[in-house]
């Protein structure tokens, strides 16, 4: 029995077309107006509506040890949430700590993963020491579809990675054609500034952006543009925040380092005062780099309108409030992370396309398209072709709503972006052709969602 989805806006990175979109088992196998279709056909009436590739999320965290603790999600609740708000791939963070091992943790993740989640995934590699058995044990995890790295330049001594052990991951990474993603922050100078911040009695939450200050991420994008530079690899700044950096990366990319760049939703939406907010309402908009102060934010839109920035992902990271209330007598103690994968097409489209001036593919290509192509995804995913996986988003541009965590479906007590306006949300979300939500709700079936496997982008 195929799916027809009818008389929808077709809209893409590079198109936009009236017209139907027929779906045979997962795949895409007609689009055109007036498509004859076999009698069985369920029909999904889209006129009215946007219809675009099924969004995706290049950047999550669901099962992760960190901190002293564990972010709060399971992979059933987030990739729920995450097909309610038009997510249908998500590429979480496999983070092991500088003490596991590898392999196993890579195991650890998939296991996590495998039958609970409802949205198609894929993971990034977390590289967090580099030995004698790190080149072996990459090899075969590439060879097993996991093609991208993950390393941290921050997290001294838990997921930090020093210069010595970036150099030998962007070698190797060269060597397998593989993407590596790079938090950017110089751990050093944070470990120092906390202490130094600390010692002076500044102990609240409105102290963690001074401990990170916007230099010390720059410095950061320098040193790792500058590796990628020297070794020939790829790099890509996850989660960049604030103009000094993208100044650094743009640099960079200027003198050809191949280097992308993806932002995150709360540094779009949400500066430092929040999280100068007295207490746990502060604490809960602690992440790692931090909230900046306010004239960053229109910094990152214009280069979203641009294509400098490339990608937009959550940086989805949920600990609850009494999670965060671990750092009540220090901030450094404060769990790093804000939730948003539910939110992320809904407050993109609202803020950039409907109130600020995004041009609606670039909308499509930096929350799908752009991503599925530097991580081995494209033409599979984040496009709208015969051929490809039907993952659909029937957009309703007429809904209005509220942010709320009383209406929220991932696993936290809070949401940060509480309050914020939505115009659009969507009405129906395929995963390979079939109905997991509508109009708000989950209405699949949990489990169904794939491993997706990735080939190399590159070779030396
Ligand atoms: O604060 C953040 N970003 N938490 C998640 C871990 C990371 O650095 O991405
Ligand atoms: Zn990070
Ligand atoms: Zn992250």
């Amino acid at each position: 029995m195929g799916l027809l989805i009818k008389g929808g806006e077709i809209v893409t990175a590079e198109s936009r077309l009236k017209g139907d979109i027929f779906i045979e088992d997962e795949t895409i196998s007609a689009i055109g107006t007036g498509l004859a279709v076999p009698s069985d056909t369920v029909v999904i009436d889209a006129a009215g509506k946007l219809v675009f590739p099924g969004f995706i999320d290049p950047h999550v965290h669901i099962h992760l040890p960190f901190m002293g603790t564990f972010a709060k999600d399971n992979h059933a609740a987030a990739s729920a949430a995450a097909l309610i708000g038009g997510t249908t791939t998500f590429i979480e963070m496999c983070c092991p700590s500088r003490k596991d091992d590898p392999l196993e943790t890579y195991h650890t993740w998939k296991q996590k993963a495998e039958g609970n989640t409802a949205c198609d995934y894929a993971f990034h590699m977390g590289v967090t020491r580099y030995d004698d058995k790190t080149e072996a044990q990459l090899t075969e995890i590439v060879r097993d579809g996991t093609a991208s790295f993950k390393i941290f330049l921050s997290y001294k001594n838990f997921f930090g990675v020093d210069d010595e052990e970036m150099f030998h991951t962007l070698k190797l990474a060269a060597k397998l054609g593989v993407i590596t993603t790079a938090h950017c922050e110089n751990a050093e100078l944070v470990g120092q500034l906390q202490q130094l911040l600390l010692a002076e009695g500044k102990t609240g939450p409105e102290w963690h952006e001074p401990s990170r200050p916007e230099g010390v991420e720059a410095e950061g994008t320098t040193r790792f543009a500058t590796f990628v530079e020297q070794t020939g690899a790829t790099g890509y700044v996850v989660h960049l925040s604030c103009a000094p950096a993208l100044r650094a990366a743009v640099d960079a990319k200027m003198r050809g380092v191949k280097l992308h760049i993806e932002s995150v939703l709360p540094h779009f939406l949400l500066d430092k005062s929040y999280a100068e907010r007295a207490g746990v309402e502060g604490m809960k908009h602690i992440m790692s780099p931090p909230l900046r102060d306010k004239r960053n934010l229109p910094v990152l839109w214009n280069a979203l309108k641009t294509g400098l920035i490339e990608t937009v992902g959550t940086d989805h990271c949920p600990f609850d409030k009494e999670q965060k209330l671990m750092g009540a007598k220090a901030f450094t103690q404060i769990p790093n992370g804000i939730p948003g994968i539910e939110d992320r097409v809904n407050l993109m489209y609202t803020y950039g396309v409907k109130r600020g001036g995004l041009d609606l593919h670039r909308f499509v290509d930096a929350l799908s398209t752009s991503a599925a192509k530097l991580f081995g995804l494209y033409p599979r995913k984040g496009s709208i072709r015969v051929g490809a996986d039907a993952d659909l988003v029937v957009y309703d541009t007429k809904y209005r709503g509220k942010i709320s965590a009383a209406t929220q479906h991932g696993i936290n007590d809070y949401n940060g972006f509480e309050g914020f306006e939505i115009e659009g949300r969507p009405s129906v979300v395929t995963v390979r052709g079939k109905v997991q939500a509508r109009d708000g709700a989950f209405v699949g079936k949990p489990g169904i969602g794939r491993l997706l496997r990735r080939e190399p982008q590159r070779k030396e």
